[in-house]
Parts: structure tokens; C-alpha cells; sequence
């Protein structure tokens, strides 16, 4: 995709606005604190590894803020950590979002001595790095991925984890653009992802500016293609892999696993090891951000359920590893026992083998 999902200039953060998606393309500068956190809490920029990608360029962005009003030392230092708080407080279940606060947190804790000048240009040089990393991990993905997908396959995928939903070249639909950067010839079906439509509005944008061919069907219909034959995989992106494998998707990810298996398919998460979180040993403990009812009431604002009914929301759902055939990280490709393979491959993190 052309259209770059975050970037950094002229002292804001600039990010596609997708909820505009896809009737227009609008891009908003975000120059506070406040505005960064509306955006992620909207879905303005949403998708693990761009939510995590915004907050760290927050953090520099809040550094550099902070560094213009000549400020002592602790209230720089704290001012720093109160808007990487405030960026945290956004949106629990995507890990990205902690793993890239963390990764700010340690560039401040190890600036002892400098200016708080010089902190907000590192803070902002090791955002950036982040970027070009995420960049770097995808197209990994995508080559481990790739051989995971036959030639003339029917892939199913649920919600967005396209280049929007990362800093560059996407996740799931990284795999699939590099299957099909390799000339297979593929399908996808895009499942449309109720309430917000992730896969109507994004996937189905990207795919088509990416030239694969695709079919969007509503959440409901993925059990009748599988049965007729039509599907020969599934493939999504993750929001938070825990330690025996099992990985919180966008809602509704769990039934298409649950179908994958009862038709005998296979079902594959594609996730940085930025995604992976071993300090939570399964699923069940997977924090499950819980969404405003009026999503599910209504759309772009037109009521669809009658006044006062009673609604859930859960933004994300866990998919047990008993029922992933394989997880797709830059590392190469994970499979049972999953305890040990991502052990393995958190073992070698990009980021410590990256320099500037
Ligand atoms: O609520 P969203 O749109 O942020 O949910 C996004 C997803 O569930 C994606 O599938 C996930 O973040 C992986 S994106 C590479």
C-alpha cells in the first residue's frame, strides 16, 4: 500500500483516519497528547502493531513538548511517564501498545545525564527505529508465511491486518501479499467483521489497491464456503499471543478457528514477536477490552436495534492453541508445542539484533 498508515513531521504525528476509510482518505495531525490518545481510542489508527508504533512516537512527541518549556529534570522526567500513562490507558488488549511504551520507558531510564533536549531526540530516533523494524518484521512474515500457502489457494481472513494496521506491509495480508508478490495465484475471503467492519472497510480496500483478487461475505456465511469446499485456510493477524500459544484476535476470530477445525483446515495467526506476551501463561488472563454499546445499536450514527436493549461488546475473543495449526512470526514459522517455540523465537527479538 502506498498510503503510509503513521508517520512523524514538522513536530506532529500524522495518521490515516480510518474511520473515514474507505469513502475518503483524510489524514490528521495529531500535536498533543490528548489528540494521540483520542485517535487510538476511536480507531482513527487501529491494528496492534500501529497502535503500539502511535504511542511510542506519543511519548516523543510529549518529550518534545515537555523539553520547550525548560522545565527541572524530575518534572520533565514525570511529565514523560505521565503521557506515556495517559497513551496506556487507551486500549488493553493489543500488547503491542505495552511492549512499545516499554521500549520508550528504558531509552528515558537510560538517558541519565542528558538534556531533556537530547531525551526527546532519542525518544524520537528509537520510535522511528521501531517503525523501520516493523517494516522489516512484516516482509519476514511474509517470506516464513508465504510457503504456508499453495498455489490457487481460498484464504479466509477476519478483520484488518493489512499495512493499516501496521507501520508498513501488514501482517496476515503481508503473507498474502508476499504469496502473491511470488506469483500464486490466490482468493480471499473477507469476512466483513461486525460491528466496526474492519474487513469490509480496510481489507477490502487494501486487497483491491493490492490487486488480489477477494469476495466479501458477512461473518455469518464463513461456515457455508468452508463446507462447499471453497475455503482452504484461515489467516489472521493477533492482538496478544500468551505463553502456551493462544492469542487474542478481533471478536468473532474464535468461531472462524472453531469452523477451520470442523472442516479440517488450517488455522494460522500471523504476529511480530512484539505481539507475543509471555509473562501471561494462557488465554483466559487476556485482558478483553469491552467496547461502548452503541456500536453494536447502530452504525455511522443510523439506530439498528430498538432504545434500551442490552448489549456486549467485547472488541477481541481468544483462540485456544489447541485449535492454531502454526504461528507466523519474523522468526520463522511456530508450531505445537507452542510453549517452546516462542520461547525460542522471543529469544531472538529484532530489536536486539538492529542497529541504527
Ligand atoms: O480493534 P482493532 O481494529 O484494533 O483490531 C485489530 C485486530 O484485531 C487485528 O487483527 C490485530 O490487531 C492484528 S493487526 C496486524
Amino acid at each position: 500500500m502506498t498510503v503510509p498508515t503513521l508517520d512523524f513531521r514538522d513536530g506532529s504525528i500524522r495518521l490515516l483516519d480510518q474511520t473515514k476509510l474507505p469513502l475518503e482518505t483524510v489524514f490528521i495531525e495529531c500535536r498533543d497528547i490528548p489528540s494521540v490518545a483520542e485517535a487510538i481510542t476511536s480507531l482513527r489508527v487501529r491494528g496492534a502493531p500501529a497502535i503500539g508504533l502511535t504511542a511510542a512516537f506519543g511519548v516523543a512527541l510529549a518529550a518534545r513538548l515537555l523539553a520547550d518549556q525548560h522545565l527541572a529534570e524530575t518534572e520533565f522526567r514525570s511529565g514523560v511517564s505521565a503521557a506515556a500513562a495517559q497513551l496506556a490507558a487507551t486500549r488493553p488488549t493489543a500488547v503491542n501498545l505495552f511492549w512499545a511504551l516499554e521500549r520508550m520507558r528504558a531509552v528515558l531510564d537510560a538517558s541519565g545525564g542528558a538534556d531533556s533536549k537530547q531525551i526527546a531526540e532519542r525518544l524520537l530516533l528509537e520510535a522511528t527505529r521501531m517503525l523501520k523494524e516493523d517494516e522489516r518484521c512484516n516482509r519476514a512474515m511474509g517470506r516464513h508465511g508465504a510457503e504456508l500457502i499453495p498455489d490457487g489457494a481460498n484464504i479466509l481472513t477476519h478483520c484488518n491486518a493489512g499495512a493499516l494496521a501496521t507501520g508498513a506491509y501488514g501482517t496476515a495480508l503481508g503473507v498474502i501479499q508476499a504469496a502473491h508478490e511470488a506469483g500464486k495465484r490466490l482468493h480471499v475471503w473477507v469476512d466483513e467483521t461486525r460491528p466496526l467492519l474492519q474487513g469490509a472497510r480496510l481489507t477490502a480496500w487494501e486487497l483491491r489497491e493490492a490487486g488480489i483478487p477477494h469476495t466479501l461475505i458477512t461473518d455469518n456465511m464463513a461456515g457455508h464456503f468452508m463446507q462447499r469446499g471453497q475455503i482452504d485456510l484461515a489467516m489472521v493477524g493477533a492482538d496478544r499471543i500468551v505463553a502456551n500459544g493462544d492469542g487474542a484476535n478481533k471478536i468473532g476470530t474464535y468461531s472462524v478457528a472453531v469452523l477451520a477445525r470442523a472442516h479440517a483446515l488450517p488455522f494460522y495467526f500471523v504476529a511480530p514477536t512484539s505481539t507475543v506476551d509471555l509473562s501471561i501463561a494462557d488465554g483466559h488472563h487476556i485482558p478483553i477490552e469491552e467496547r461502548k454499546p452503541d456500536e453494536v445499536t447502530s452504525f455511522r450514527g443510523v439506530r439498528t436495534a430498538p432504545e434500551g436493549t442490552a448489549v456486549a461488546n467485547p472488541a477481541f475473543d481468544v483462540t485456544p492453541s489447541r485449535l492454531v495449526t502454526a504461528i507466523v512470526t519474523e522468526r520463522g514459522i511456530v508450531r505445537a508445542p507452542f510453549a517452546e517455540g516462542l520461547r525460542a523465537a522471543l529469544g531472538n527479538r529484532e530489536e536486539t539484533v538492529v542497529s541504527t
